[in-house]
């Protein structure tokens, strides 16, 4: 499907950027072939650890998943291209069913080009379902840790799996001390969804997290590849947040902050031109997928990336993930604007998409995996789906539609626990329940954050609220065909170092065929 919704600029916006030559051609096929052939002609050995980033897997299938690692042996490295020479190496990837790898059962080689920031993404396919698999990359003598996943189960087992959602994880505010917890549990995925970095700029005003300053590098917002790819590797650098990539395969969306904070579409919230913008959001997410398990159609097309997506775990969920992001109208000017009923989040194409998808799907659960606030409330909150009601309505009313099966939603953003069920009509509190949705805290922005806050009040004012809290933490989900639950689970702090343990705040429990959730006591 095109992820160009009818309404944007398409041939325009490409054809300036392919003028300003950052256009998919100059990207990566002519830099490509030449990155390829220098490395033919003996590109220079590398001599220090080029796996300082870690390893990931992610996109789960029941027969394989997308691996990741990028060749860095400087991460930090100020030209973005992380102490790697300007040539393309060879990278050998196995994947074994045990953790001594005598077992291989697949294996393969990959070329990391510097068009790329020296990332490999290559797709496994031909594995077994619902099983526990190993690998590890190994390029110039040097071998990478072991990271390890689990293929989702066949396509007609009903079965279970256990998962986690994560989001906005700003460094500068505290240690990834809540993925020390994630990775304990083991869950079988993890799902992330969206501000995976900042792009503000890091110094003593905005630095909580007890650790040196970054340096002058950090000190300006992101604006160039290199800005972006570097932001990347600091982030990166927390140990907690690779082992936990290492420990299972992760399903990501970005949020605002991979690229500026509140953009919409091709605006910028800050007054940038639309050129400019769309210059800034295309090395954005190019910078985005060269750092993430993503699959190949998330490579950006200039400023243009297909990041929505449809997954499927065994019969049991259908996940649809999606981007609020890229296509949304701009924060409205006025009342008037934000009830028009033309108003869109998702852009019509990505809307047709969903609707067909959830009217379609015949997994027990629909899992809607998304950016921002669903819930009513409060109309200040714009940037939410409290800025676009007439399309919160037109997904609620489909949620809401007979032969639709049962949905929960999954959300970031917030940077609180919160937990409130999807009515058919905000408008009636007594309208019936057609979904349920669990907005996750954060990993580290905000800093350490406390059980109630400012925003308590705003948010708890309503009769189908039903938790909240603002400490740092993430969810732990487990589905089955009965029920899935949801467990808000903290860390008590994150400033000072990453040895807070992990806390269970609640838990809640939405039943199938009997909407709305459950305090599981
Ligand atoms: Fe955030």
């Amino acid at each position: 499907m095109s992820s160009v919704p009818p309404s944007s600029s398409g041939p325009d916006r490409r054809s300036f950027l392919q003028a300003a030559g950052v256009g998919i051609g100059a990207l990566l096929a002519g830099a490509g072939l030449a990155g390829q052939a220098e490395a033919a002609g003996g590109a220079p050995r590398l001599r220090d650890e080029p796996f300082r980033l870690g390893v990931a897997s992610g996109e789960p299938t029941s027969d394989g998943c997308v691996l990741w690692t990028r060749l860095a042996p400087e991460p930090l490295a100020d030209d973005g291209h992380g102490g790697m020479p300007r040539a393309g190496y060879d990278v050998r990837w196995q994947v074994a069913e045990d953790e001594r790898f005598r077992r291989v059962v697949r294996s393969g080689t990959v070329t990391a080009l510097p068009e790329l920031g020296h990332s490999v993404h290559p797709q496994v396919h031909g594995l077994r379902p619902g099983r526990q698999h190993f690998y590890r990359f190994r390029a110039q003598g040097h071998t990478s840790p072991v990271g390890r996943f689990r293929t989702a189960p066949h396509a007609r087992s009903g079965g279970a799996f256990t998962f986690a959602t994560a989001s906005c994880q700003a460094w500068y505010h505290g240690h990834f001390s809540a993925y020390r917890d994630l990775v304990a549990k083991d869950p079988d995925v993890v799902f992330f969804l969206g501000d995976y970095i900042y792009e503000y700029g890091i110094s003593a005003a905005n630095m909580e997290r007890n650790a040196p300053l970054p340096g002058a590098r950090h000190e300006r917002e992101t604006n160039t590849l290199a800005d972006y790819r570097v932001r990347y590797s600091l982030f990166k650098s927390d140990p907690d947040l690779q082992a936990a990539h290492a420990a299972a395969p992760w399903i990501l969306t970005p949020d605002d902050h991979e690229v500026q904070n509140d953009y919409a579409d091709e605006k910028s919230y800050y007054g940038l031109s639309e050129e400019d913008f769309l210059l800034r959001r295309a090395v954005a997410y190019r910078a985005y997928y060269e750092n993430c398990p993503l699959p190949p159609l998330a490579l950006a097309h200039g400023p243009d990336a297909q990041l929505h997506r449809r997954l499927r775990y065994g019969g049991l969920a259908t996940l649809h993930v999606l981007d609020a992001r890229q296509y949304r109208d701009s924060k409205p000017a006025n009342t008037d604007e934000q009830y028009a009923p033309g108003r869109t989040m998702l852009g019509a194409a990505q809307e047709r998409w969903l609707y067909r998808g959830l009217r379609t799907s015949d997994t027990r659960w629909n899992l809607l995996l998304q950016q921002v606030g669903m819930v009513k409330v409060t109309e200040n909150r714009v940037d939410q789906w409290d800025g676009y009601p007439a399309a919160r309505q037109r997904l609620l009313d489909v949620l809401g539609e007979r032969g639709v099966a049962p949905s929960v939603v999954f959300t970031g953003d917030c940077h609180r626990s919160i937990a409130g069920d999807l009515l058919a009509d905000f408008a009636d509190p007594k309208s019936a329940v057609v979904s349920s949705e669990f907005l996750v805290t954060s990993i580290a922005s905000d800093g350490d954050g406390a059980p109630t806050d400012n925003y308590t009040k705003d948010w708890m004012q309503h009769p189908w609220m039903k938790f909240y809290d603002g400490r740092r933490g993430y969810v732990l989900g487990h589905a089955d065909a009965g029920a899935i639950t949801a467990e808000y689970r903290a860390v008590p702090y994150i400033r000072a170092d990453n040895q807070a343990p992990g806390i269970s705040l609640d838990r809640f429990e939405v039943e199938h065929g009997r909407p709305g959730m459950q305090k599981v006591s």
